[in-house]
């Protein structure tokens, strides 16, 4: 065991875990971040994508030792209900999602990809979600949302 900080949503975090705990585990059992969700488990779906930094990053292959003293960011920091991203008010928009299980995965791909490139072109947005897969074939209302909030956000 050893004690691990690290800024959870813009909040200094301190918990007392094992060094190579996965950071999902940690994000949902321990911080109550149910955003990410567990897919494959093996750093291939993109369910669980939290931003670490300026990158999107599979939380249930990244070990607890990785983040400490790092900026963590999941959906519960992107947006509330009275107060959406701008995402995530596009994939409101677009009705971009069926089941919804990718979803906060590919938020968190978005949202990274806009932090860093405000001005995506649609090959630089699918390029950014290639990692996210998504059973229900929601993809090119995803890119959509994407292109629209990019769009809003310049507008802004
Ligand atoms: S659950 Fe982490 S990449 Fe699939
Ligand atoms: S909306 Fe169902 S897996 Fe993507």
């Amino acid at each position: 065991m050893a004690t691990i900080q690290f800024q959870l949503n813009g909040t200094a975090t301190v918990v007392d875990t094992d060094l190579d705990q996965p950071l999902l585990d940690v994000l949902r059992g321990r911080l109550g971040m149910t955003s990410a969700h567990f897919g494959c488990g093996a750093g291939e779906c993109g369910a669980c994508h939290v931003m670490v930094g300026d990158r999107a990053i599979t939380s249930c292959d990244m070990p607890m030792w990785s983040v400490a003293d790092k900026d963590v960011v999941t959906v519960e920091g992107l947006g509330t209900a009275e107060r959406p991203h701008p995402l995530q008010r596009a994939f409101i928009s677009e009705q971009a999602m069926q089941c919804g299980y990718c979803v906060s995965g590919i938020l968190i791909s978005a949202a990274t990809l806009l932090k860093r490139n405000p001005f995506p072109t649609e090959t630089e947005v699918r390029a950014a979600l290639d990692r996210n897969l998504c059973r229900c074939g929601s993809h090119n209302r995803m890119v959509r949302a994407v292109l629209r909030a990019a769009a809003e956000l310049a507008a802004s």
